[in-house]
């Protein structure tokens, strides 16, 4: 099974079609080179004072940075891309009413970067959720070009529908090939790993990851992205980093200091100066 590629301008309809069949696809050229190169100068100190990866799954000559929500504006911008994210409610909304930002975090390989082992990113919580449950909608945004020789991400089409333990041979295997502001979209449970950089430059992809509204997120964003920075965001932005109930009782808070009775089993939208 090829991986496929459709443009910008595709509708969410024709995105939930592939991501159905296929768990995987590029969408091309989603922003200009401009945009990116802005992303990567707003970035760029936090790139470069990240240690690198701890094993061979994060990657020894690897860096992943986090934080971008509250690091990024152009961040910020790509994760409530109108398109994007109405794929990835759609895709979701079978299994929970709202979503929740799981990750943000770019990924940097260096020249001589190994190859990541294959997995399913919804391994975060385990082997616990059923396989007929979706948890999660990834993307992984070009920073740079994407090719074989410096670490395209390689991914088993169909995979997404295998049982666990399922290995994949070399046939089976596409690389996501594709052009700086090409974004490779990916289900939770489609098989894959990163490549192996076999070039003299640094590869860098940016990946933004949504999950249940249910389900614990992988980067704490309460922590990554306090409140006090949250409040100056676009409303939108705040509900998918955990600013608002997800459900009748779920996620209030109360104020431990709060002495008048105002903070008490309230929504975390109030402290957005929200009333929702
Ligand atoms: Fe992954």
């Amino acid at each position: 099974m090829a991986l496929q590629t459709l443009k910008r301008d595709a509708s969410v309809d024709q995105i939930i079609e592939v991501m159905s069949s296929d768990g995987a696809l590029i969408l091309e050229d989603v922003v200009d080179e401009q945009r990116i190169d802005h992303c990567v100068a707003e970035l760029k100190h936090f790139i470069d004072v990240t240690p690198l990866g701890r094993d061979d799954f994060t990657g020894r000559l690897t860096k992943r940075t986090g934080a971008l929500a509250a690091r990024s504006g152009t961040c910020r911008d790509f994760i409530v891309d109108e398109i994007i994210l109405a794929a990835a409610e759609s895709y979701l909304k079978p299994y929970s009413k709202k979503i929740l930002l799981h990750l943000t975090q770019t990924i940097l390989l260096q020249p001589g970067a190994a190859g990541q082992p294959f997995h399913r990113d919804r391994y975060a919580w385990g082997r616990h959720l059923p396989l007929t449950l979706e948890p999660q909608f990834n993307t992984i945004w070009a920073l740079t070009d994407f090719t074989s020789m410096n670490g395209a991400t390689r991914v088993i089409p169909g995979s997404h529908h295998w049982e666990h333990g399922r290995e994949p041979n070399d046939s089976e295997v596409c690389v996501a090939e594709m052009s700086k502001g090409s974004v490779f979209l990916y289900s939770g449970s489609v098989i894959h790993a990163g490549g192996a950089n076999h070039s003299e430059q640094n590869r860098l992809g940016l990946n933004i990851t949504y999950c249940l509204n249910w389900l614990r997120q992988e980067e704490n964003q309460y922590l990554s992205c306090p409140p006090e920075i949250a409040r100056n965001f676009d409303p939108v932005l705040q509900d998918l980093l955990g600013y608002v109930q997800g459900d009748y009782a779920l996620g209030y808070f109360s104020e431990p200091t709060d002495m008048t009775g105002q903070r008490e089993v309230v929504s975390p939208s109030v402290l957005m100066n929200r009333n929702d």
